[in-house]
């Protein structure tokens, strides 16, 4: 089996990894909707009662990567509609046999409704969601009020949402639906850090537009009631 490494640590995926069974750390939402009805339970998905945390359009998944290896005491599930970049990213986590970091192929907004529980969930980290520059594409972006009410049901009280973006027209507008949400107070935002090595970014997003020399937006709410 070969598999070419990119500068950017991007594999492709050949016709036979394609084929890969990554299961338990790539999982279709459409399946595990089917195979849990009644809804996931943490629990049992895990095989502890550690807090969860959930990355919403994790693209390459770096972050549930290291934030999973950093944090062994904490679930991270990152839930990516473009099932090659999930299962690519669920491959890594196969390869170190993570006990703690999965990768979920599907809609986020299907597995808010149809498979985790209310008030389960300790974090949710949105990073750099797609900015849909175009006026009559901004009804996609995935941050809106329905969006953010499944947030504020799944998450727990005392519960993180955390928000970053390079788009500073997108942050105003996440911003202003947090900030005037009742269920959510806003906190103090992480400042920027000097990476300590060439992977040592939030997300890859977040790499790609620091080396551009891009600000970037950052922003963090605690969910209060
Ligand atoms: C601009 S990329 C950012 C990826 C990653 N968060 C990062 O910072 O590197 C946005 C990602 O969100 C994913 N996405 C968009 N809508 C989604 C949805 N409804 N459910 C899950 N993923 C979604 C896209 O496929 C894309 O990979």
């Amino acid at each position: 089996m070969t598999s070419e490494v990119k500068a950017d640590d991007q594999e492709v995926e050949t016709a036979e990894q394609m084929r890969e069974d990554l299961r338990p750390w790539f999982n279709p939402i459409v399946e595990l909707v089917e195979s849990h009805p009644a809804g996931l339970d943490w629990t049992e998905y895990f095989g502890n009662q550690n807090p969860v945390e959930l990355d919403v359009g994790c693209g390459r998944g770096l972050f549930v990567h290291s934030a999973s290896r950093r944090n062994p005491d904490r679930n991270y599930v990152g839930i990516e509609i473009d099932y090659k970049e999930a299962r690519r990213a669920a491959r890594r986590l196969k390869k170190i046999e993570s006990p703690n970091g999965r990768f979920w192929g599907g809609d986020a907004n299907e597995a808010y409704t149809k498979l985790i529980a209310p008030g389960s969930v300790e974090a949710i980290h949105v990073y750099f969601p797609d900015p849909w520059w175009k006026a009559r594409h901004r009804r996609r972006r995935i941050f809106n009020d329905l969006f953010l009410a499944g947030c504020s049901r799944l998450l727990k009280v005392g519960g993180h949402l955390h928000s970053w973006t390079d788009v500073e027209e997108y942050f105003g507008g996440i911003e202003s639906l947090m900030d005037n949400h009742p269920d959510f107070k806003k906190l103090l935002a992480p400042e920027e850090r000097i990476p300590q090595h060439d992977m040592d970014y939030q997300t890859s997003f977040e790499r790609k537009k620091r080396q551009l020399g891009l600000p970037i937006y950052r922003g963090l709410w605690q969910k209060v009631k």
